[in-house]
């Protein structure tokens, strides 16, 4: 109903009533949590996740509410880096830090991450950095199985947007994750496995959280992180001669 319309029944002493949406404050915004299921509901009724681009799939996540993390977090922490990026690291999930900032890695074991990937000569923007959940889980406890399948169509489409070379998974979340299996660290580090239907290599080590606690395995690692350079390398001059 227009607003002159209005002002002549209430001076008429006719009540009005007007639809919940139209009752708004001038330039109030609308509640957030409306807003983004509004969003969610129009992406994900028109394209399925494994269909989005980086944009459409970053607004998707941004609402996301399938799984119980979203009730928790302060904003999505979607990934960083390049789109162009021949190494993908994965992560387990945001910190109180990276749940502030809505960047993955920025904490203390971000800072240990960098310090590794600088000794292989990259820059934390010459790789692309993810977790398997996208929204912090509470008191940072280890993100369920369940709540990792929830959010999983979002980390297999950026690893289909990005076609890394190579995908580091650090600890045991991110390596059980992307592998299906219930093996320890452990025992998955070491080699070189592959990841879904393309065949990307995919190399596990000790999360830098770990490294922290127990700085003698950053030996290990460094040598997981060798042994994946080596296999980006591999995979390039395949991609080469084939
Ligand atoms: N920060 C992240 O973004 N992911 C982790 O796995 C740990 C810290
Ligand atoms: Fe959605 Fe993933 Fe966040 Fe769960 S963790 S609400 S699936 S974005």
């Amino acid at each position: 109903m227009d607003a002159r319309r209005i002002a002549c029944l209430d001076a008429m002493g006719i009540p009005t009533w007007t639809r919940r949406a139209d009752r708004q404050l001038p330039g109030a915004p609308e509640p957030l949590h409306a807003v983004q299921a509004a969003r969610v509901a129009s992406t994900q009724a028109e394209i399925p996740v494994a269909a989005l681009d980086w944009d459409a799939l970053a607004d998707t996540v941004s609402g996301c509410l399938r799984c119980p993390l979203h009730a928790g977090r302060t904003r999505t922490v979607f990934g960083i880096g390049s789109h162009q990026a021949d190494w993908l690291i994965v992560g387990e999930a945001p910190g109180a830090e990276e749940d502030r900032r809505g960047e993955p890695f920025v904490g203390r074991a971000g800072r240990l991450l960098d310090g590794m990937l600088a000794a292989l000569g990259y820059a934390r923007d010459g790789v692309y950095i993810a977790n398997v959940v996208k929204c912090r889980p509470p008191e940072n406890r280890d993100p369920r199985p369940d709540e990792a399948q929830a959010c999983a169509p979002y980390l297999d489409r950026q690893i289909a947007l990005l076609e890394p070379r190579i995908i580091l998974a650090v600890g045991r979340v991110a390596a059980q994750r992307l592998l299906g299996t219930d093996s320890p660290v452990g025992r998955l580090r070491g080699k070189v496995h592959r990841y879904g239907a393309g065949g990307i290599p995919l190399v596990v080590t000790w999360h830098p959280a770990y490294l922290l606690r127990r700085p003698e395995a950053k030996a290990e690692t460094w040598r997981d992180l060798v042994l994946a350079a080596s296999a980006a390398r591999q995979g390039a001059t395949e991609a080469v001669t084939a």
